[in-house]
């Protein structure tokens, strides 16, 4: 506690990310720093790594905490960005019962923490929740179609009971809490082999080798480049306490994965050839975003160019390969 006056009042405001050493949780680290408010990332480092945030090392704002998030936790902080969960099928298939366990019991205890400290609370969910939709392009009020006994339900039904709790600490116990439903992103810092088409299919022609199409490849996505979905998520937590979403954040410009694999060939002037493989059990044939509530609420909707956030993607895999290649060299 400060006893002076003056300088020594002023306490930048804390946050905490769990998950912060992931992919889009650096980013979002990043962003609230940038914006001059200190930051606690939380990370068991199961899919994330150090490198994510080593260029935070020496800024005396940031925090890096080892924690598994299945654990209660016990720190002072003014606002809870809960972002901790392995995203991609690959990984978070890799440990389902882990999975589902740290988005529930991860729920309980961050929703705890964020009550015990009377902070706001934002859940990274996904779009994961609406299933395979029936309905295009889905908005917040599409309940989904989802498998509850699939291989992907460890994710998705995890994503639906953490956003159930959210609710009801909210009706039981007036907790200020946000809901961002977070479609496909994209950008630096994803991993190169956790079977996400962007990465796959990036890493795949900067090494020369096919492009794997699933099924016919005319199955859509939408693709919101990171800044973009930090934004969001940033303009989400700044909005009045009665805003508690869900609210769908992504890129509404719908392509097929086929017309995303030309892209990617176009940008990294490779030669690599399409190739095509059996769709996996439950892929969504098509997925995109509704954003009239994102747009009414925050003022907010993607603003990066595919083209040019493909690029700054290329760069970094690019970096990250030939690094990878340099380090196995010098073996
Ligand atoms: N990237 C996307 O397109 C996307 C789309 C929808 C939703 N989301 C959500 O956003 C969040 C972040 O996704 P991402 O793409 O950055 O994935 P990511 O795998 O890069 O990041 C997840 C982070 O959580 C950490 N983590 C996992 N289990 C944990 C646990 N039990 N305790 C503490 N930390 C744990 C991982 O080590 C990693 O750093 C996730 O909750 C995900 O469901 C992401």
């Amino acid at each position: 506690m400060s006893v002076g006056g003056g300088v020594e009042n002023f306490r930048r405001r804390r946050a905490l990310v769990t998950g912060g050493a992931g992919f889009l949780g650096s980013h979002l680290c990043d962003r609230l720093l940038g914006d001059g408010q200190e930051v606690l990332s939380a990370d068991n480092f199961f899919t994330g790594t150090k490198e994510n945030v080593n260029h935070l090392a020496g800024d005396s704002c940031f925090e890096l905490l080892r924690h598994d998030v299945t654990f209660p936790l016990f720190v002072e902080v003014d606002e809870i960005f809960n972002f901790a969960c392995p995203a991609s099928p690959v990984q978070y298939q890799i440990d389902p019962v882990q999975t589902a366990k740290t988005s529930v019991q991860g729920a309980i205890n961050m929703l705890g923490l964020a009550k015990r400290l009377g902070v706001p609370i934002l859940q990274a969910s996904t779009s994961e929740v609406y299933g395979d939709p029936q309905e295009h392009p889905q908005t917040e009020d599409y309940w989904g179609h989802v498998n509850p006994v699939g291989v992907r339900s460890c994710y998705d039904e995890g994503k639906r009971c953490a956003e159930t709790l959210f609710f009801d600490y909210r009706r039981h116990l007036g907790l200020g809490i946000k809901v961002a439903r977070i479609f496909n992103t994209y950008g630096p810092r994803m991993h190169p082999n956790d079977g996400r088409v962007v990465s796959n299919f990036i890493v795949a022609a900067l090494q020369g080798e096919p492009l794997t199409l699933y099924g016919s490849g005319e199955q859509t996505r939408s693709f919101c480049y990171v800044d973009d979905l930090v934004d969001g998520i940033v303009r989400l937590m700044r909005t009045p306490g009665d805003v508690t979403g869900p609210i769908n954040l992504g890129n509404p410009v719908e392509i097929t994965v086929r017309e995303l694999a030309e892209k990617v060939q176009e940008v990294t002037a490779s030669r690599s050839e399409i190739q095509f493989a059996e769709l996996p059990s439950d892929d969504p044939v098509r997925r995109c975003p509704d954003i009239t509530r994102a747009q009414a609420t925050l003022g907010w909707e993607p603003k990066m160019p595919l083209e040019t956030g493909l690029r700054r993607t290329v760069d970094y895999f690019d970096d990250l390969l030939r690094r990878s290649a340099a380090g196995a060299d010098s073996d």
